[in-house]
């Protein structure tokens, strides 16, 4: 058997080409083979899913990876829903999100997991102590103050969450032993939104081109007792973690 991770991307923006070549490359350091569907920018709806539906019949395909995001006109969410769960390795399928809610074992959305683990291996305990998200967007914010309000050792933090809806979220970023930025508002989080020594998650970007724009200001490192770095933060995480969830694809077909 051959662990297969298979690849969908739609249309010819430059971030999304970068992003397929490296987790091919990667599946196969990783002894995965990797059929790859690229559809046009004009493909509609009906194309996407036909696409998805094809991989979902292949019992040769572990995990299927719908590269986001689509071009405007096309609904990544709407071609989720088509996506076989149990093949989902980007954990965002609606199933793979109410198991997160729930806290039952499934494929966890990657940049979230990816941050619970940076955390972890940097030794940053986040248990007990105060995580501020600055975000609730579904790929980022509100899946990883889920994770991390969960009861694990890894977890086990007291999460607040901010968004537009909190004017005055500086107070609450001020407060935070951990401050993680998932908003994709460039220069958003500046040194005076952190408290002294506090351990700050670059999560959120933007890009101008191919140039990546962060959430935080780098000066925001002379505040920081830790920060991770303007590029290469929690990129290389979020792939790992779409591999882990791919072995566990792979598992869930095989029965074991
Ligand atoms: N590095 C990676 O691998 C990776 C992976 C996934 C996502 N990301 C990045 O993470 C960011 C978040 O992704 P997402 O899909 O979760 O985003 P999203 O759905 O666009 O959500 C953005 C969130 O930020 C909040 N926000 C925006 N402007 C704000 C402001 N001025 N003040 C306070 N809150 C503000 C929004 O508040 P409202 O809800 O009130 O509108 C929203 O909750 C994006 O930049 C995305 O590119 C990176």
């Amino acid at each position: 058997m051959t662990p297969s991770l298979a690849t969908v991307l739609v249309g010819d923006d430059d971030a999304s080409v970068g992003y397929i070549r490296i987790k091919q490359r990667l599946a196969s350091e990783l002894g995965f083979v990797s059929p790859h569907v690229r559809l046009p920018a004009s493909a509609s709806q009906v194309d996407l899913h036909r696409v998805i539906e094809d991989f979902n019949a292949d019992r040769g395909v572990h995990g299927v990876l719908v590269q986001h995001p689509v071009p405007g006109g096309l609904d990544y969410g709407r071609a989720l829903q088509v996506l076989d769960p149990d093949k989902d390795v980007d954990g965002m399928h609606p199933v793979s999100l109410g198991r997160l809610a729930l806290g039952l074992p499934g494929p966890v959305p990657c940049t979230p997991a990816g941050i619970e683990a940076l955390l972890a291996f940097h030794g940053v305990s986040v248990a007990g102590r105060e995580v501020v998200v600055l975000g609730r967007g579904a790929t980022l914010g509100r899946p990883l103050a889920m994770l991390l309000a969960q009861k694990r050792a890894t977890a086990d933090a007291a999460v607040t969450v901010v968004h537009t809806g909190v004017a005055d979220w500086p107070r609450f970023a001020r407060r935070a032993e951990v401050l993680v930025a998932a908003a994709g508002v460039p220069g958003i989080v500046r040194p005076e939104h952190v408290r002294p020594g506090a351990v700050v998650v670059g999560g959120g970007v933007r890009y101008a081109g191919r140039r990546l724009l962060p959430d935080v200001d780098p000066s925001c490192a002379r505040v920081a007792g830790a920060i991770t770095p303007r590029v290469g933060g929690v990129g290389p995480t979020t792939v790992a973690m779409l591999f882990r969830n791919a072995v566990g694809a792979v598992r869930r077909a095989v029965g074991g």
